[in-house]
Parts: C-alpha cells; sequence; structure tokens
C-alpha cells in the first residue's frame, strides 16, 4: 500500500494538506477493510467522502491555477486530467450503488483507483504545476515559466512509482474489460 513521502510536496500549503488528507484517508480505510472493521454504512459514507473530497481537491487547483494565469499549454492538460478522473469516479460511484456497494471489493476497487490515479497524476502534473506557480510568484510570465520548466526531468524514483501507478490502474481496467464482457455474454446467453 501506498506510503506518503516528501516526493509528493508541492510546497503549496493547501495543496499539500488535502494530498496528505486524501491518503491518509486511503491507508485508514485500507486497513478497516484489512481487519474487516466495516460495516455497509461506513461503506456507503466512505465512498462519498472519498468521492466529495478529490473532487474538492480538483476544484481547488483549479482555481489556484486560474488565480495566477499559468500558461493555457499546462492549464488545458491539467483539466483533462481532473476531468478524466471525475468521470471515472462518477461511472465508478454509479456502478457501485445499492447492493452492490455492500460489496466490499467494490470499495477496495475505488480505493485502489484514486491512490494509483492520484499517485500518478501528482508525480507527473501536479509537480510540474507546482514549478510553474513558483516561478509565477517569484515574477516571471506564465508564458515563460511554462518555458523555463519544458524540459522538467522526473525524478528516476518518482518515474518508478509513476510505472507501477500506471500499470496497475491498467490491470484493473483490463479486469473491468473482462467482468463486463462475462456479464453481456450471460445477458446475451439468457436472451437468445
Ligand atoms: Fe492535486
Ligand atoms: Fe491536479
Amino acid at each position: 500500500m501506498f506510503s506518503w513521502s516528501d516526493k509528493f510536496l508541492t510546497n503549496i500549503d493547501i495543496l499539500d494538506i488535502e494530498h496528505k488528507n486524501l491518503f491518509n484517508l486511503l491507508a485508514t480505510l485500507t486497513t478497516k477493510l484489512k481487519l474487516r472493521k466495516i460495516d455497509d454504512e461506513d461503506i456507503e459514507s466512505s465512498i462519498s467522502i472519498l468521492v466529495h473530497y478529490s473532487k474538492n481537491h480538483l476544484h481547488h487547483e483549479e482555481l489556484i491555477m486560474r488565480e495566477y494565469h499559468i500558461d493555457y499549454r499546462h492549464f488545458s492538460k491539467h483539466i483533462m486530467e481532473h476531468s478524466s478522473f471525475r468521470y471515472d469516479i462518477d461511472r465508478f460511484n454509479s456502478n457501485t450503488c445499492g447492493y452492490d456497494r455492500r460489496i466490499i471489493g467494490q470499495l477496495e476497487q475505488i480505493i485502489r483507483f484514486i491512490t494509483h490515479w492520484f499517485t500518478f497524476h501528482i508525480l507527473s502534473t501536479d509537480l510540474v504545476m507546482a514549478e510553474q506557480l513558483a516561478l509565477i510568484k517569484s515574477g516571471k510570465d506564465p508564458k515563460e515559466a511554462y518555458d523555463n520548466i519544458k524540459d522538467h526531468k522526473t525524478d528516476p524514483e518518482n518515474f518508478n512509482l509513476m510505472l507501477d501507478s500506471v500499470i496497475n490502474l491498467w490491470f484493473d481496467a483490463r479486469d473491468d474489460c473482462k467482468r463486463l464482457e462475462e456479464s453481456l455474454t450471460k445477458y446475451i446467453d439468457n436472451i437468445i
């Protein structure tokens, strides 16, 4: 399971606090699940807190980028990643409603998805954003700040963590497809 380290620091207080809180929440839920110390109601509220907290955080980050007029080339790519997260998490959330929510596996799936998504996103995109914001705060023009960090080199250790997250996200998506395929086959078998 993921553990927080200074590698994730953006040095923007509010964002670091939110990233940390989110990972602490994910770690607490993982422990509760392992110890089976979680009931249906807990699952219900944990899912809504996780979804709500993640979305709120993305919104705060977008407000900060707008406030500092970060270069559009970074802003548009960053927003696209946030939108894809919102889409995926809403899809998860609607797939895990009602009876399904009682299945602990669904919460485990959401925890895994959020953990890997945020690990990859913070290291690949949020840190690049933070570097630009620091330059803008020091008086650089947003365009100049973007051009300055264009050749940003990822720390090899961070690169390994990012790779690990992408592989995990890919495995989960593949399992998801398999499950969909199986239920489609069952459905077709029932109607013919
Ligand atoms: Fe973030
Ligand atoms: Fe972000």
